[in-house]
């Protein structure tokens, strides 16, 4: 509106006070400390150091430590000369100089200041000044460490107590193909870890954020689909479904499209506590048929602090996982990542305007996003179930979620599952049967088939799900043909 007399201010209206209701709206409640809160001492804090978290990737360690702040905790990450990992409190324990600024030795690193030499496990190694070179000092001072290793190009560490340690798991969907190959990459979000977990049972998402209409087209743009949409398939707006699985300790969100007359896609996808997620093949378009075909990608949200986070993914690679080969193995590493642009902050201010991403959306939800402000709407259910099992499992309300319960299938030297998957089943749209109905309906048989794979070990769970979902396929031609 323009107000072209001065008079003119009269034709504003309150409305139902919701018109021009900028005045009532400028306090800002505080945010949610339970469940965003996670330096030492803190219920999320406390929850989140049970499991093992990435905290740096294997290419940042070089011939210098790398300083680094995980769950605000100010940290040095190393990896000696015999290649062993050190994720060390950063300042040293005689004085307090960080050890950045240390000498990565054979064993170890060496303080710069007086030369103390602290191995990976915090022990004091050597301390020049003492007469019996530390000895006796090494008996009652020790550097603060937490335990530490690399894999697929990622280092993991465990900052809980000592004597609850878990065994890393070891996730099914690293083992699906046999050609498969693993990579990591990260990115670096300014903002609270949770919104950016958030941003994945927010599923709704993918059919706004990243649909190819999201985008203010400039003069000089050549018109190419945008580099921050999914495929066209993606832009459809799926029938969602959310549930809860594995009694509360995780849940999954289910996408259901149609695609064309013929076929139903449905994707699947993990929303793990206390911060991991899992990512179904992202260039599925739904075409071919498609039994329960996995994981592409799996990410952990790890508090920096409370105002920052880092995503650390692993990307699957090879032609079974990858059948339109769409993946670049060149854009996994450091604050990169291969499938989307907008997951970083490296973009420029226009370009980012002109074609949100993940990373505007998300960072831009405020430092830490205040839960008391948001006004959800019915496809917010994701984000608000997740919520509640990281809050149940925090107030230790929910037995099932209890670190030690999750970590089971871990320390008994078992795979852990996940459900995360897409499947293209050939089920045609039926006369005189509402199409999202229908589609809502094979969304939930496929994750109960998934579900009632957990009854399997190994091979055998593929098998068994492949199997169930080709009957349940079948069952539905029949049906139609027999009507
Ligand atoms: S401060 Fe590190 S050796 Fe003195
Ligand atoms: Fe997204």
């Amino acid at each position: 509106m323009s107000v072209d007399s001065p008079d003119d201010h009269l034709k504003f209206s309150h409305g139902n006070n919701n018109a021009y209701g900028g005045y009532e709206k400028t306090a800002i409640p505080a945010h949610d400390p339970e469940i965003t809160e996670t330096d030492p001492g803190t219920p999320m804090g406390e929850y989140m150091r049970r499991f093992w978290q990435p905290v740096c990737l294997s290419e940042e360690l070089t011939d210098l430590p790398r300083p680094i702040r995980i769950l605000g905790e100010d940290l040095v990450a190393f990896r000696d000369k015999s290649g062993s990992i050190g994720v060390l409190h950063r300042h040293c324990a005689h004085r307090g100089a960080s050890l950045e600024y240390g000498i990565i030795q054979e064993t170890g690193i060496r303080c710069c200041y007086h030369g103390f030499e602290w191995n990976v496990d915090g022990t004091l190694i050597k301390a020049p000044g003492e007469d019996d070179n530390g000895e006796r000092l090494a008996k009652r001072v020790s550097q603060g460490a937490y335990p530490a290793f690399e894999k697929y190009g990622m280092v993991f560490a465990y900052m809980g107590p000592f004597a609850e340690m878990p065994k890393f798991p070891e996730w099914e969907f690293f083992h699906t193909y046999d050609d498969t190959e693993i990579l990591s990459y990260n990115n670096i979000y300014p903002c609270n870890w949770l919104q950016v977990f958030d941003n994945i049972p927010d599923q709704i998402h993918t059919a706004q954020l990243h649909s190819p209409t999201m985008r203010v087209i400039s003069e000089d743009d050549d018109g190419s689909y945008p580099s921050t949409a999914f495929n066209p398939v993606f832009a459809q707006l799926p029938v969602m479904d959310y549930a809860s699985v594995r009694k509360g300790s995780a849940m999954v969100f289910i996408a259901g499209r149609r695609v064309g007359k013929d076929k139903i896609w449905v994707r699947i996808g993990d929303v793990i506590l206390p911060n991991m997620t899992t990512h179904a093949y992202a260039d599925e378009d739904g075409r071919e048929v498609r039994y329960f075909h996995r994981v592409f990608m799996a990410r952990w949200y790890v508090p920096v602090d409370n105002e920052n986070s880092i995503v650390f993914g692993l990307r699957m690679f090879g032609p079974s996982i990858d059948p339109f080969n769409t993946g670049d193995k060149s854009q996994c590493g450091y604050d990169k990542a291969d499938f989307l642009d907008g997951q970083t902050g490296q973009r420029t201010r226009e370009s980012a305007q002109r074609m949100p991403g993940d990373w505007d959306a998300v960072t831009s939800q405020r430092a830490i996003a205040v839960h008391a402000m948001e006004n959800p709407m019915r496809e917010d259910v994701g984000v608000f179930m997740n919520r509640r099992n990281l809050r149940q499992a925090v107030r230790g309300d929910n037995p099932d979620a209890r670190p030690d319960v999750i970590n089971q299938r871990a320390n008994a030297g078992q795979r852990d599952y996940v459900y995360g998957n897409n499947t293209v089943l050939a089920i045609p749209i039926q006369d005189n049967r509402d199409d999202d109905d229908l589609v809502r309906e094979v969304c939930k048989k496929v994750l109960e088939i998934c579900e009632a794979g957990d009854a399997y070990e190994g091979n055998e769970r593929d098998i068994f799900i492949e199997s169930a979902l080709k009957d349940f396929e079948k069952s539905y031609v029949s049906s139609v043909a027999a009507e």
